[in-house]
């Protein structure tokens, strides 16, 4: 059985999903631990709740970057972690965490990647005034948001959107395809040739 590792920074829905969908047969996985950089967030809450190992490595307690991704590294280690997934981690890591986990580290971004990298894609999806957006499943290379594209789904961007209502609509699309996005790694289906994932 594939052991996930899952790291987050807050809320945790994301890692939900993924929860959600182990439990209800529709993921065969087991999110081996669940990690974050901050402590009393609402993931932690959700991992210790669906009975999963779980801990903060503070980055605020780490003398630097580079200390914090050894912690980070070791613990994914320890718990003998096959596939690292990003869900709402909202710190970059260094390529030599990326290397330690060459293409088996995944993200999911809310926007339609490369469209509105970065950590305020909402925001900046608003300001631009396109029509759709969505979300993307990613694996994680060296850059900020640009490995090869697993999985999309879009959404409307509809007339008086807020940050919060387009959000929300975005989120509902990226608990499904979070989930389905992991389960084609784990059936072996995902083939890396340059910067294209081909399903196979
Ligand atoms: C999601 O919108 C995800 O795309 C982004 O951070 C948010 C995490 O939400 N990377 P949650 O903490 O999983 O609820």
């Amino acid at each position: 059985m594939i052991k996930l590792g899952v790291m987050c920074s807050g809320r945790g829905s994301d890692l939900q999903s993924i929860i959600d969908a182990i439990a209800d047969g529709k993921l065969e996985a087991q999110i081996a631990l669940v990690l974050t950089d901050k402590p009393n967030v609402m993931a932690l809450e959700r991992a210790e709740r669906a009975g999963i190992k779980n801990l903060c490595v503070d980055r605020k307690l780490c003398a630097d970057q580079l200390s914090f991704e050894a912690k980070l590294l070791n613990e994914l280690r320890a718990a003998e972690v096959d596939l690292v997934i990003l869900a709402g981690f909202m710190r970059i890591l260094s390529p030599t965490f990326v290397r330690a986990y060459k293409d088996r580290i995944m993200n999911i971004h809310p926007s339609l990647l490369p469209a509105f990298p970065g950590a305020h894609a909402h925001r900046d999806v608003l300001e631009y005034g396109v029509k759709v957006s969505g979300c993307t499943v990613h694996f994680v290379d060296e850059g900020t948001d640009s490995g090869p594209i697993i999985m999309q789904a879009a959404v409307p961007v509809l007339e008086g959107d807020d940050e919060e209502s387009l959000a929300a609509r975005v989120l509902e699309q990226e608990h499904i395809i979070y989930p389905a996005a992991i389960r084609l790694y784990v059936e072996g289906r995902l083939n890396i040739k340059g910067r294209k994932v081909c399903i196979v």
